[in-house]
This record gives C-alpha cells, sequence and structure tokens, in this order.
C-alpha cells in the first residue's frame, strides 16, 4: 500500500513544537487547541517566523522560551485567536437589550439622573459587538446615556487598536449596522482600501476599549447592569467556561443579564442563573 505523502512545508513543525506551543497557550489563554488544530496553527504563526527570520518551529519554540520569550508571546496570542464578529450578530440579543433592559433604565435614570448604567463586553474583538450595543444604548436613553458606560476587553491588543479606531470596511456596515443607525451614527470616509465608515464621536465616547486577559486578575470595581461573553467560551475547556461564568455572576447586580454565544449554554449554573430564552441569562437576585 501506498504511503500518505508527507506534505512539503516551509518550515519543519514537530509534533513537540505543536504540543509545546497548545500548552503554552492554552496556559496563558484558556484556548484548548487540540491536534485538529495543527494545520491551523501552523497556518498562523508561520509568518511570525518569517518576520523574524526563524528557519524552524523548534527555534520559534527556542525564541519563546528565551529572553525575548515575553514579548514575542503577545504575538504569538494575537495570531492565534480568533476574532470573527460583526455588528449586530445575533441579532435577538440587541432586540432584548432595547426591549428589556434598557427601558426599566430610562426610568431610573429620569428619577435620577446620576444613575448608571454599565455594560462588559468581555471579548469584544475589533469592536462591532460593543458599538452594537452602545447604539441601541443612545437609541433608548438619548442624552441620558451620558452617565452610561460600555466596557469593551479584549486579549487581542491589534483587535483593541482596530475597535478604538472605529473605522471599518463600508460594504460590511452596510449590509450589518441597520439603516437608521448607519444614517446617524456613522460617516463614509474614502481610503486607499476603498470606501470605509468611522463611528461618530457621540457612540464612541460611550465606549472604553482596555487590553484584558479573562483568565487574569479582573481590576474593574463595581459591578455591571449586563455582560456580553459572546463565541468566547467556546475556545476554552468545561473547566475554564465555569470558572468563568461563576466570576461573571459575581461581576453582575442581582437581575443581571449574561449574554452568551449561540452555540454556547450555561450548564450545570441553574442556581445562579435563569434562563430569558435563547442564549440569554439573568441572575437570580
Ligand atoms: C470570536 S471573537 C468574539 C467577538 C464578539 N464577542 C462576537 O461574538 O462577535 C473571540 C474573542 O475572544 C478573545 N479572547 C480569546 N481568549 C481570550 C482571553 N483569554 N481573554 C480575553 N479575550 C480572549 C479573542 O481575542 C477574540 O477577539
Amino acid at each position: 500500500m501506498a504511503k500518505p505523502a508527507t506534505k512539503v512545508r516551509e518550515f519543519e513543525w514537530r509534533d513537540q513544537d505543536f504540543e509545546f506551543l497548545a500548552n503554552l497557550l492554552y496556559e496563558k489563554t484558556g484556548i484548548v487547541l487540540n491536534e485538529k488544530k495543527k494545520e491551523m496553527m501552523y497556518g498562523r504563526l508561520v509568518r511570525r517566523l518569517r518576520a523574524l527570520d526563524i528557519k524552524s518551529f523548534a527555534n520559534y519554540c527556542d525564541y519563546l522560551r528565551g529572553s525575548s520569550g515575553n514579548v514575542e508571546l503577545g504575538f504569538t496570542l494575537n495570531a492565534i485567536t480568533t476574532n470573527t464578529t460583526n455588528f449586530f450578530r445575533e441579532n435577538h440579543h440587541f432586540d432584548y437589550l432595547r426591549d428589556k433592559i434598557l427601558p426599566p433604565v430610562r426610568k431610573q435614570i429620569d428619577q435620577n439622573p446620576e444613575h448608571h448604567f454599565r455594560i462588559w463586553s468581555a471579548g469584544c474583538s475589533s469592536g462591532q459587538e460593543p458599538y452594537s450595543i452602545a447604539m441601541v444604548m443612545h437609541k433608548v436613553l438619548g442624552k441620558k446615556a451620558q452617565n452610561s458606560k460600555i466596557l469593551a476587553t479584549d486579549l487581542d491588543s491589534n483587535v483593541l487598536d482596530k475597535g478604538k479606531r472605529g473605522q471599518y470596511e463600508a460594504k460590511l456596515c452596510r449590509e450589518t449596522i441597520p439603516r437608521l443607525f448607519l444614517a446617524s451614527h456613522t460617516k463614509k470616509v474614502k481610503t486607499a482600501k476603498g470606501d470605509e465608515i468611522v463611528i461618530s464621536d457621540d457612540i464612541k465616547k460611550l465606549i472604553s476599549f482596555k487590553q484584558l486577559n479573562l483568565l487574569h486578575d479582573w481590576p474593574m470595581t463595581g459591578t455591571f447592569d449586563a455582560i456580553f461573553c459572546r463565541n468566547v467560551m467556546i475556545y476554552f475547556d468545561k473547566a475554564t467556561q465555569k470558572k468563568l461564568v461563576m466570576r461573571y455572576a459575581e461581576y453582575l447586580k442581582p437581575g443581571g443579564i449574561l449574554y452568551v454565544g449561540h452555540s454556547e449554554s450555561l450548564l450545570s449554573v441553574s442556581d445562579i442563573f435563569k434562563s430569558q430564552g435563547k442564549t440569554i441569562y439573568r441572575k437570580i437576585s
């Protein structure tokens, strides 16, 4: 029987290099990279080897173990994270925000103009999620949103820079942002890459982008009215997911809402959260 053809690669990619990198990334980020992700990892890290003029993955692993390792680790993490996102992704989450969460907040602000409303977009990627939240918040609360804030965090510094800039390909925005919001909160600009849109300052100022590894300490004080952690936990194992959900519960007000991604669900925490419909959970007070 013919032997399966060995793939010809630009760089040698041994099992032990994959294992070293997968263990390192799991330890630092919680992201689980099993054998099936081997090709993906090669493809994403190969650019780092070229940029550093490193000749093999064995040498790249040594580089990470060496004195430049800490700096390089940031690049490794940026390369490995999956940042797929979109404006108004899983639209029913934003309907729930508009119809169920924000109207009582508006009443509270009427009674007490100092009332603070806080949302956390945990694993915000390049900003489309927090900008979608901010547009809905602006629509329902109007000027009353001035004391309200969205914290947007991610591990990956590249996507955070993109989020802070708030500038995106125009075609993509036209396909995903409701027309009313496009008209009121964005401006078209011409760039060398083609038409883009910029998010307006009244929306930008509602959001603070910060780098945060969800596995590390969380420096925030106080609690949140809602936390969006969508399509992030899917990359973690069950134990890490459970720990994270327990920590979110501590950071939510009684009655606060936790949003998760469409393929994620909160198992075995039914004594803390009650389902409010598809992938929306309320903390039981
Ligand atoms: C697929 S994106 C989800 C973006 C957005 N929440 C959405 O649903 O459209 C997952 C994000 O989680 C971030 N992430 C992965 N592990 C993380 C960790 N340990 N701490 C913080 N962010 C992390 C990635 O950098 C990535 O931007």
